[in-house]
């Protein structure tokens, strides 16, 4: 089958070169040559090995009836969400690494694809080169999945492991991160939760079978971690990492992004770096664990080349994936229950009346030479916590599971 790849960045580039390198294992598991015919790009490359096929018309590939898979690495919804629109209505199968494209439009594009007989795939949009989406749908598609919890971006967890081991700053870890190709074009959709939200909303569309909207997603970023949250993770044994997370009930779906303080029991607590790891729940399995590269050329690239090997091995058929044009319903996150760490402004010996009859029986944590104290509460809803918490001067929260 003739491919061309859409967006020679880093992911593009990435999947050029493992068709290249691994084009014998690629041909033996498709059953047939996969050859790439065009990268359309507005850049030029010069002395690149895809020089030769280098193009800037989309057109060439929209109307070349040769190419039967087309790539979609450009990110962001334009060009990229027209372009991959007119692919799957010209009959072209289509895999895209764009989280923020199927988020925005994947209802639209998997009825396009099913309505022309093609796949509209998207493995790498989550996890990056973690095959989490063809787990869902091929392995664990007989089993009823009841939450998904998962370190879905390499880039903050990058940041927060800098933060939390080698004390760096927020600013310093987060250059690092797009000095190694793993960031967003935009670094503010990484630190402030927005891909996170997508990829949540995506797993969690996967496993619903409906339509869920990312932006009645709760989502919080990192942005307010601090040095001083760290000293006092350090000191507990813990750590802080961003989650995206989703229970899946009958009637609805509860789902929030937040940066969340865990202890070393919990299952995703070795996932450090830019790695990744998603914690799946389900009735028969029970829980699953998946961990891998989240970002990056390589890992990445080589989901999106799983996505091309399923295209070939079903060229005139859909198989059963994605989901439906009905919306799934997203709980008030004031409803979800959970532990809080508080850090409250005073001395705990002043408040410890005060807290005692606000949160009950709670861990107290305390710095040398702090003017405030630490508590770790029990489990309660957002509205009960945010009603006892404001008797006092919060300095900073984060939910816990400890
Ligand atoms: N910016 C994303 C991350 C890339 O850091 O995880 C992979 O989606």
């Amino acid at each position: 089958m003739y491919v061309a790849i859409m967006g020679y960045g880093t992911i593009g580039s990435g999947v050029a070169e493992i068709l290249e390198t691994n084009k014998a294992e690629i041909a033996a598991a498709a059953g047939q040559e996969v050859v790439l015919k065009y990268v359309l790009d507005l850049r030029e490359f010069p002395g690149s090995p895809i020089e030769d096929r280098l193009i800037h018309d989309f057109k060439m590939i929209e109307e070349d009836p040769e190419v039967g898979m087309v790539v979609e690495t450009m990110g962001g919804l334009n060009p990229a969400y027209p372009f991959v629109k007119a692919c799957l209505l010209a009959g072209k199968h289509v895999a895209t690494s764009n989280k923020a494209l199927v988020a925005a439009h994947g209802t639209e594009l998997l009825a396009i694809a099913r309505e022309k007989q093609v796949n509209f795939l998207f493995e790498a949009s989550v996890g990056g080169g973690i095959p989490v989406i063809r787990t869902l749908y091929r392995s664990m598609s007989g089993e009823k999945i009841r939450g998904i919890t998962g370190i879905l971006n390499g880039t903050t967890n990058y940041i927060l492991t800098r933060m939390s081991e080698a004390g760096s700053s927020f600013e310093a870890a987060l250059k690092e991160a797009q000095n190694l190709g793993y960031a967003e074009r935009n670094p503010e959709a990484d630190v402030e939760g927005y891909d996170t939200c997508r990829k949540i909303a995506i797993l969690t569309a996967m496993v619903s079978g409906k339509e869920v909207s990312y932006e009645e997603i709760h989502t919080e970023g990192i942005t307010k971690i601090t040095d001083i949250d760290f000293q006092y993770a350090k000191k507990m044994g813990t750590c802080v990492k961003l989650f995206g997370s989703s229970r899946i009930g009958e009637d609805s779906v509860q789902a929030w992004v937040a940066p969340v303080m865990i202890g070393p029991g919990h299952p995703l607590y070795a996932v450090r770096d830019v790695y990744n790891g998603i914690l799946i729940t389900s009735n028969m399995l029970g829980q699953t664990m998946l961990y891998g590269s989240g970002a990056g050329k390589l890992p990445t690239g080589g989901a999106v080349v799983a996505d091309i090997i399923e295209a070939v091995q079903n060229p005139h058929s859909t198989i059963p994936f994605g989901w439906s044009a009905e919306r799934e319903t997203v709980a008030d996150f004031s409803l979800s229950s959970h532990q809080y760490f508080v850090r409250i402004a005073g001395n705990y010996s002043d408040h410890e009346e005060k807290v005692a009859a606000a949160f009950g029986n709670v861990q107290v944590m305390e710095l040398d030479g702090m003017d405030e104290f630490a508590v770790l509460t029990g489990s309660m809803t957002e509205e009960e916590y945010q009603k006892k918490a404001g008797r006092f001067e919060v300095r900073q929260m984060i939910r816990a599971e400890l």
